[in-house]
């Protein structure tokens, strides 16, 4: 039977990042993926180029039920540390928006990168590898199509549930519950919103613009782009809050966040134009600005609007409520909320505070971040943090 120092399910982007970290220790390591092929979300993210970090990570980024988690492993890890280790491989990258950093390239270039410092730092990697079985006696012992393997250690990285297509499972959620370890609710999150089938074909016609709006779900807000859909409401601002989103919330948007609306409209008093015009002038689309009040009962021309109805149209334009009646689920979130509870993990190392040996990286734990890059630094951290302790 063969034995390593450190044994890694899932080769995602916090499995990668742990395995060369442990790697370069001098710790014999043993990488496994069910995947055929590697990293697969780290290809596909950001559109092909990877949004690789945020300047401006921080834990209030990121959702957790202990918001304080993250905070060591973001510290002992940084943006500027992934940064620097991008420039030393020479990959170009560009801040798109909102300290969002992007491969110029190809999101290809960050996994031959990890994958270059596991292949140097003597990582024993094995793609298409079911894992079965694991057992905890005085090592663990995980059982698989590749064979029985042993180690001292046993680094958990494998990731939410979104994308099932590409080899997302709940198998590092079982782990958790076989060794006592407490899990917190898992949902889909940076996901897009539904509507009520009323409202999405009343609002049908809005399919396909994009406009600047503020999205806020309780007290939390977003400003930025908010995409129609023919199923409801998408775009950054969008997956911002519907990680802050449950089921039967109403989310209020700010249509026009620029603009005080009611002295936009009182000034155009007694005026000829038609409401969807003078929408128009503000900056909507023509065509979404007579959608849009159509869909909510209002038309006409600026001059036959009453006061009392000029104040509610303003009113809606910066409060528009909507309810969602759900989210497009696990196809579409680009991850998971909840997961493994940070209380039964130490934040310094990853490793479960019960279980000596045992760590838990990554998506698979109850840390979520904002869109933007937030998630794979945190991928990065965790990563790094369980690599040199394990
Ligand atoms: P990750 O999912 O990367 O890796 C888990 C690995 O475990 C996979 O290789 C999987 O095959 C393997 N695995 C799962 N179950 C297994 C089992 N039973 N046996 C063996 N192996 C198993 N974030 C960001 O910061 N910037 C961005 O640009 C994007 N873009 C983006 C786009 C899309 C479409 C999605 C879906 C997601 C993003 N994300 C993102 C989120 C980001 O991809 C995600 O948070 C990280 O990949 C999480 O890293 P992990 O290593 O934890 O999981």
């Amino acid at each position: 039977m063969a034995y390593f120092d450190v044994i890694i399910i899932g080769a995602g982007a916090a499995g990668l990042m742990c395995a060369a970290t442990a790697g370069q220790r001098g710790r014999s390591v043993l990488l496994l993926d069910h995947a055929v092929k590697l990293a697969e979300k780290i290809r596909i993210s950001g559109g092909g180029r990877c949004n690789f970090t945020n300047l401006q990570a921080r834990p209030e980024c990121y959702l957790s039920e202990n918001s304080h988690f993250c905070r060591s492993a973001l510290s002992q890890f940084s943006a500027q540390d992934f940064i620097r280790l991008v420039e030393r491989h020479g990959i170009g990258y560009h801040e798109k928006t909102l300290g969002q950093l992007f491969c110029d390239e190809s999101s290809q270039q960050i996994i031959d990168m990890l994958d270059g410092l596991c292949r140097e730092a003597g990582v024993d990697r094995r793609m298409g590898v079911t894992v079965g079985a694991v057992e905890r006696s005085d090592r663990f012992r995980v059982q698989s199509s590749a064979g029985v393997f042993e180690s001292a250690s046993l680094v958990v990285a494998t990731g939410g549930l979104s994308i099932p297509q590409i080899g997302a499972t709940g198998f590092g959620y079982q782990l958790a519950e076989q060794f006592g370890l407490a899990l917190t609710p898992r949902v889909p999150a940076l996901v897009p919103l539904t509507f009520h089938a009323d409202d999405a074909a009343r609002f049908a016609p809005l399919a396909g613009v994009s406009l600047d709006a503020t999205a806020g779900c309780g007290k939390t807000r977003f400003r930025e782009n908010v995409l129609f859909t023919h199923k409801g409401l998408s775009g950054p601002a969008i997956l911002q809050v519907s990680s802050y989103w449950t089921p039967g919330q109403e989310l209020v948007l700010d249509l026009l966040p620029e603009l005080d609306a009611e002295a936009f409209l009182a000034e155009r008093e007694g005026s000829d134009q038609l409401l969807a015009n003078a929408l128009a002038d503000a900056g909507w689309p023509k065509r979404f600005a007579q959608a849009w009040l159509d869909g909510l009962g209002f038309g006409g021309r600026v001059k036959d609007l009453p006061g009392k109805r000029r104040r509610q149209l303003a009113e809606t334009l910066h409060h528009w409520r909507v309810r969602p009646n759900g989210s497009q689920g696990y196809k579409k979130a680009e991850v998971t909320r909840g997961g493994i509870s940070t209380r039964d993990l130490s934040s310094k190392t990853m490793m479960a505070k019960d279980v000596p040996g045992l760590f838990f990286i990554g998506e698979v734990v109850d840390v979520t971040g904002w869109l933007g890059g937030y998630n794979f630094q945190w991928a990065w951290s965790s990563g790094f943090v369980a690599g040199e302790n394990c």
